[in-house]
């Protein structure tokens, strides 16, 4: 197989920021030193001046296959993720047919076989009828199970409290919850669908789908699983008074973990009037105050992953009504960059960056050999300049429903080489032709 030599790079990673040469060789990180030597038949990559990190680790993605495949398909998808900086991704459920048998499992891993740019791997569904399937699911099988505890896109909403009971008790592997309350939300968009018929502004999105609804469920999911005992990671957290239910400190040794994704930390309820439907996903986008609330849990630990929830929908499918318009926005290709930029605003660390959508996403799901840049690890890494800009514009964008909410925008920062499996992947703005994605193994930790 190939081998690379990086040169130069200032390479962020467990805690330390320090210049380091690094050797790739058959797919893996053989050698962290300096003055490192190229042998004739090495690539070598000049990266003086440039941050190296390992690649992103993301644990929340909806790649669309299979049956939606319109919307994106895990080629299409994966190509914008490693544009990204994003070596790895774990993908959701909610496709057609869904993902809540095991045998729907094993089908879905084929189709990513061959396909996937990053590296892969898969939610179980649950819903109020599957508790047999999830019984039997092995670790090596899946990266956790999903519930829709709110109603989303998809018909996969599990609300039976028995079949919530049996989840929690019995599930073998990390429940991760999507929390919003159903039943507040529909009550609320009967008090909105009175007062304006069909012309809701998008404005009351996140007052239709409330702080409340959200703390509702997302206190109930905490409950249920200090009851039961379980392993339970709560995605994408959009407000304040939620942080209260989760402990700060790292994430080694909790049963309970957040994820808050990355247009959470960028967009704020000031946002609708210029970006309308584009910026409607679920949960909300909230207030100001909540959107500085999450990049403070952060901080403090509260929050133990950044992710996506990359959720492509048409450009056709984000238009109408509010009813009409479709929940979710494609993020995965600039999430680090939109990341970085509360790097740029003195809000995050580099080191706590990498922590959050590396480091702490590869101990939780128990990753084997990735996150980190470490001798004998897999070679999942990225360089990014910190200091070219980049304007997003429509002709750059690899996710096939073709936009973007970040278009138009300037991030300080460009995504220059981004290496899976030690195979250059994406450099200078150009995808290469390798297809390196592998499957991820997950070892029997504490997951
Ligand atoms: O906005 C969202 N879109 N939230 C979800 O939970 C699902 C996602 C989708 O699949 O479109």
């Amino acid at each position: 197989m190939n081998s690379l030599l990086i040169k130069d790079a200032t390479v962020v990673n467990d805690g330390r920021i320090q210049e380091h040469d690094v050797r790739i060789r058959d797919g893996r990180i053989d050698e962290i030193g300096s003055g490192l030597k190229g042998s004739g038949s090495e690539t070598v990559i000049e990266a003086g001046g440039l941050h190296l990190l390992p690649g992103c680790i993301d644990d929340q993605v909806h790649f669309r296959e299979p049956g939606l495949t319109h919307k994106g398909d895990i080629a299409t998808e994966s190509a914008a993720a490693v544009a990204g900086g994003t070596t790895s991704f774990m993908d959701m459920p909610n496709v057609r047919p869904l993902t809540v048998t095991r045998k729907a499992l094993a089908d879905k891993y084929l189709l990513a076989e061959g396909r996937a740019r990053a590296n892969y791997s898969f939610y179980l569904g649950a819903t109020n009828e599957n508790i047999d399937e999830i019984r039997a699911v092995k670790p090596t099988e899946a990266c956790g199970i999903k519930v829709f505890m709110g109603a989303s896109t998809g018909d996969m909403l599990v609300d039976d409290p028995d079949s919530l009971a049996m989840i929690f008790r019995d599930s073998p592997l990390l429940i991760a919850t999507h929390c919003e309350d159903t039943p507040i939300i529909h009550a609320n968009e009967r008090e909105y669908r009175e007062r304006y018929g069909d012309e809701i502004p998008l404005e009351a999105h996140p007052l239709i789908r409330s702080a409340e609804s959200c703390y509702k469920s997302s206190s109930f999911a905490v409950e249920l699983a200090r009851e039961h005992d379980a392993r339970l990671h709560v995605l994408h957290l959009t407000t304040a008074r939620e942080m209260e239910l989760f402990s700060p400190g790292p994430v080694d040794g909790k049963s309970i973990t957040a994820e808050v994704c990355v247009h959470h930390l960028y967009f704020d309820e000031s946002d609708y009037k210029e970006f309308g439907g584009r910026i409607k996903c679920n949960p909300a986008i909230k207030t100001k105050a909540d959107r500085q609330a999450l990049l403070q849990a952060l901080v403090s630990g509260r929050i133990d992953v950044i992710a996506t929830d990359h959720a492509p929908h048409t450009v056709e499918e984000k238009q109408g009504s509010y009813f009409e318009i479709s929940a979710g926005l494609p993020v995965v290709q600039h999430a680090l960059q939109s990341v970085l930029e509360h790097y740029h605003r003195g809000v995050l660390d580099l080191e706590l960056i990498v922590e959050k959508t590396s480091h702490a996403v590869a101990r939780l799901f128990s990753v084997e050999d990735r996150g980190y840049i470490r001798e004998g690890y897999w070679a999942d890494i990225v360089l990014v300049d910190l200091n070219k800009p980049t304007r997003i514009t429509s002709d750059q964008l690899l996710a096939k429903c073709g936009w973007s909410p970040f278009e138009g925008l300037e991030f300080k920062s460009s995504i220059i080489t981004t290496i899976v499996n030690g195979q250059i992947a994406y450099q200078d703005n150009t995808l290469t032709p390798a297809i390196p994605g592998q499957r991820i193994s997950h070892g029997v930790g504490p997951r």
